[in-house]
């Protein structure tokens, strides 16, 4: 079963000094989940968990995962600027985006974050628009089907992001010509794995491409960054992923491949997300409706611009009823007040009697929640709460209002 990380007391007290919807993150839960990440590569000594910024781009958070070790991936410029400004320096900053504007690979260039080059065409133009700098990365597809022994987990080959194994060879060759120094291997292969084999047969196949590079070569990598892609169980069987078992899985393959061939220098590096902040957020909502038709309608005062994952994905995510836990079961649509049909957070799902005022947790919110917001119907993102580890709430970004939505339209037929 899933638990809520608050009591009913708790949120209580929080609804009082904050209105709902919000986002509530738990600071301790996100410490221990980056503690065990660091504790589970140990054995490296390079090692670094570039936290995926696009997953919880708050700074608040950024500054708790900086304060636990952690580094940063930016997407964009604009994650770029958030994280140079929260702090990070040059080393704690990589830049992994794709289709890029120039603008944004001389910024990232200016604050010397170690870039990720998610095509081999991007070579060129990285170097036309700013130079090549001393420290490079590059990201590889392997095509096919991406599977663990019978499972296929994803499908390299229909993905947009990263190069062909002959163009990375042909890319490190060239970047080796032209006086880059450290370079790195990076791929993201399969999304949301709830096993303990991804990244050790991820590890592992990236482990081989090295060896054949350093033997083809003579190139030998400085680091190799195994992405996101850990996954949470967003379900009630809540199966686990033990971070640690999955830290002495690449262990093992590091000793195995890389170690025998003259590469146990290189430098594991890590982009996770989800598993870093997914199950330490909960969206706080309470029952603004009641609506009986063909099914019973629950309605929130949260809508899929405080959490698109149901809407875009069918996503599941469990949902707590803090105020009437024990109701009598009753199988609702929870929805929230889009003009949109998908704008629904539970499909004919069994759940204690939701009455109006009720208070509900949306599970597993922290990664991919807020940050995925969006303004149709003129509808606001929300606010962030951070429980602290002192029991206490504290605001980390407050709610849009309707002057944030008209800002970008004053002096355009539209007056203050
Ligand atoms: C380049 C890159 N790195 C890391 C992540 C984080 O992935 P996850 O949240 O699944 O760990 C993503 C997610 O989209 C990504 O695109």
């Amino acid at each position: 079963m899933k638990t809520p990380f608050v009591s009913k007391e708790q949120v209580d007290l929080i609804t009082e000094q904050f209105s709902t919807p919000f986002h509530l993150y738990d600071e301790k839960g996100i410490r221990e989940t980056a503690r065990a990440v660091n504790a589970a590569f140990s054995w490296n000594e390079g090692f670094k968990e570039y936290f995926a910024v696009k997953a919880t781009p708050n700074p608040t958070i950024l500054k708790i995962l900086k304060e636990e070790g952690c580094g940063v991936d930016c997407a964009t410029d604009v994650e770029l600027m958030m994280s140079h400004k929260v702090g990070f320096s040059a080393s704690e900053i990589s830049f992994t985006s794709n289709d890029t504007r120039p603008e944004e690979f001389v910024y990232a260039r200016e604050i010397g974050a170690t870039i990720n080059l998610d095509a081999y065409e991007d070579i060129a133009f990285l170097e036309k628009t700013c130079g090549l700098p001393d420290k490079l990365s590059l990201r590889f597809n392997p095509g096919g089907v991406f599977a663990l022994g019978t499972d296929i987990m994803d499908h390299p080959e229909e993905s947009k992001f990263g190069m062909t194994k002959e163009q990375l060879f042909k890319g490190y060759k060239e970047l080796a010509e032209k006086g880059v120094t450290s370079l790195g291997l990076h791929a993201f292969l399969a999304s949301n794995t709830v096993t303990n084999d991804y990244y050790p047969t991820l590890a592992s196949q990236l482990f081989e491409l090295a060896v054949e590079l350093k033997n083809e070569l003579g190139i030998s990598l400085d680091f190799i960054n195994l992405s996101g892609g850990i996954g949470v169980d967003y379900t009630p069987e809540n199966r686990q992923n033990d971070i640690t078992t999955i830290g002495q899985g690449v262990h093992e393959q590091f000793d195995k491949i890389l170690v025998p061939n003259g590469l146990g220098h290189i430098s594991i590096y890590t982009e996770l997300g989800r598993y870093m902040l997914a199950p330490h957020g909960h969206l706080i909502t309470k029952v603004l409706h009641r609506k009986e038709t063909y099914r019973t309608y629950i309605g929130l005062d949260a809508c899929a611009v405080n959490l698109l994952r149901p809407a875009m994905y069918d996503a599941y995510h469990h949902i707590t009823n803090l105020t009437n836990p024990n109701g009598k079961l009753e199988t609702v649509d929870v929805v929230g007040s889009l003009c949109e049909n998908n704008d629904k957070f539970a499909k004919n799902r069994e759940l204690p009697e939701a009455r109006i005022g009720d208070t509900l947790v949306i599970h597993d919110t922290g990664a991919h929640g807020f940050s995925m917001g969006y303004n149709y119907n003129g509808r606001l993102r929300s606010a962030e709460i951070l429980l602290q580890e002192d029991g206490t709430a504290r605001m980390i970004r407050r709610a849009e209002t309707p002057e944030d939505y008209f800002n970008t339209l004053y002096g355009f037929d539209f007056d203050k």
